[in-house]
């Protein structure tokens, strides 16, 4: 079998040349295929399953969930599917987040079953799982053949970790509840040697942000504290499952993420990313931009571009240089390419911040030295307006401080402002924070 090559965050086709819509994926191993199953939300479809022998060619199977399958799934949101096959009902069971199509206040799971892997799915019904809130959800079959689901409840303070019944279509009990009040959403679990994995992420919507994993020798706990993985916008990706593939050689593992695009879900990518493991309770993620996968042997191979390129986020805004070229915050868009900078250092360790677009830099309006003057593009010129101490306020987040004025970036009125300078606050730093910029790196 030929080695597959996978091109992360780009549109992904699939053999008969249609945009691949499987978000918030689970896959599942058989007969030599991986099964891919994931959210899309065209024309009346909830559930598309794929398949592939490489993980890189992608042959369309069926849309095992449509709007047509019960009455309660006409109009809904369907999230995050996962399926597993049950070997003494010889069923495939799929359990997702179901919500009313509306917004995300049912916080419910839908159990849904089918004969065939690809078949059409069967819908049993949708419930909170003895009484809790339940949404971001993954589902997983342990060696014994007992199975789990994990969701998040609690408005999301909570991953909860259910056992299932023996069929795998109800809830057996309530296992543990992980991480009280921590916010995670996105779980994707993985057992390797005697250890299982949990990755997560923070709550923040369809904006990126700093993905944790968890260790523990067994589903039931105890578990570690989280840890950090990837980098603090996870590559700019939200996790939804860990592909093991054991081959001749090697077995490996790979991270399966959604790159959600905010500003238009249609425009959102996937990324496999290799994982791995520098001890037996450490797991890393690292970023590729391209990867060459040789199921056979387990084999996955990485090839990475620097984009040099950065974007700008304050307080879960992107900055954006607008027409007349006032520095906003924005929702983050892949496809706006005035989201995108550069930054110059200077012979003295500051930095000019450069709109990658229109090669202008960012400067205090009319050479003001006033708080609340708004930042704005000037072209190149050589002075200290357009210089800025890089001041770290934290392991991931800067403050940056015009030299000239000596005031500070801020995102203006919360999030929805202009960028403007004022003077250095000594409040709390980190993601919320209005003056604290995340000099995200571009992945491409
Ligand atoms: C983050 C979740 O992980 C996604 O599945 C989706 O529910 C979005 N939130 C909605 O904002």
């Amino acid at each position: 079998m030929s080695v597959g090559r996978v091109y992360n965050a780009t549109k992904w086709v699939d053999t008969a040349g249609n945009v691949i819509r499987a978000h918030g994926g689970g896959f599942l191993q058989q007969d030599g295929y991986f099964y891919w199953f994931g959210e899309n939300r065209t024309g009346g479809k909830l559930v598309s399953c794929y398949r592939s022998r490489d993980l890189a060619t992608w042959e369309f199977c069926n849309d095992v969930v449509t709007f047509d399958t019960h009455p309660e799934l006409n109009g809904c949101n369907a999230e995050r599917p996962k399926v597993i096959f049950n070997d003494r009902t010889g069923k495939y069971v799929m359990w997702l987040h179901w919500e009313n199509g509306i917004d995300y206040s049912q916080a419910r799971c839908a159990v849904l079953v089918s004969d065939k892997v690809d078949g059409d799915y069967t819908y049993i019904k949708s419930f909170r799982p003895l009484g809790h809130m339940s949404r971001d959800c993954t589902l997983f079959k342990d060696e014994d053949g007992t199975a789990y689901f994990i969701s998040a409840a609690r408005e999301n303070a909570d991953l909860n970790v259910y056992r299932l019944t023996e069929d795998y279509q109800d809830i057996a009990c309530l296992e543990q509840v992980l991480w009280p009040g921590q916010k995670r959403e996105a779980p994707a679990l993985v057992k390797r040697g005697d250890y299982y994995f949990l990755m997560t992420s923070g709550c923040t919507g369809w904006t990126p942000n700093q993905g944790k994993y968890a260790y523990s020798r067994s589903i039931t706990g105890p578990w570690s504290a989280l840890m950090d993985i990837g980098s603090p916008t996870t590559f700019d990706t939200q996790p939804t499952y860990i592909l093991t593939i054991s081959g001749s050689e090697e077995t490996t593992y790979l991270y399966v993420g959604d790159r959600w695009d905010p500003s238009d879900y249609h425009n959102s990518t996937y990324v496999f990313l290799p994982l791995s493991f520098p001890s037996e309770t450490s797991m890393q993620l690292q970023w590729a931009s391209s990867l060459s996968i040789d199921v056979e042997t387990g084999r996955v191979a990485v090839e990475q571009n620097r984009s040099e390129l950065f974007r700008l986020r304050m307080n879960w805004r992107y900055l954006v240089a607008a027409e007349d070229g006032q520095i906003v915050g924005s929702r983050l868009s892949y496809s706006d390419q005035r989201q995108l900078w550069a930054l110059e250092e200077t012979a003295d360790g500051a930095v000019r911040i450069k709109h990658w677009a229109s090669g202008k830099y960012a400067e205090p309006e009319n050479g003001s030295r006033e708080p609340g003057a708004k930042i704005v593009l000037g072209d190149k010129a050589d002075h200290r307006r357009q210089e800025w101490n890089v001041l770290k306020v934290g392991r991931d987040y800067v403050k940056l401080q015009n030299r000239f004025s000596g005031l500070v970036m801020e995102l203006d009125g919360g999030r929805h402002g202009a960028v403007v300078q004022s003077a250095l606050d000594s409040g709390a730093h980190g993601a919320w924070n209005s003056q604290s910029v995340l000099l995200a790196e571009v992945y491409q």
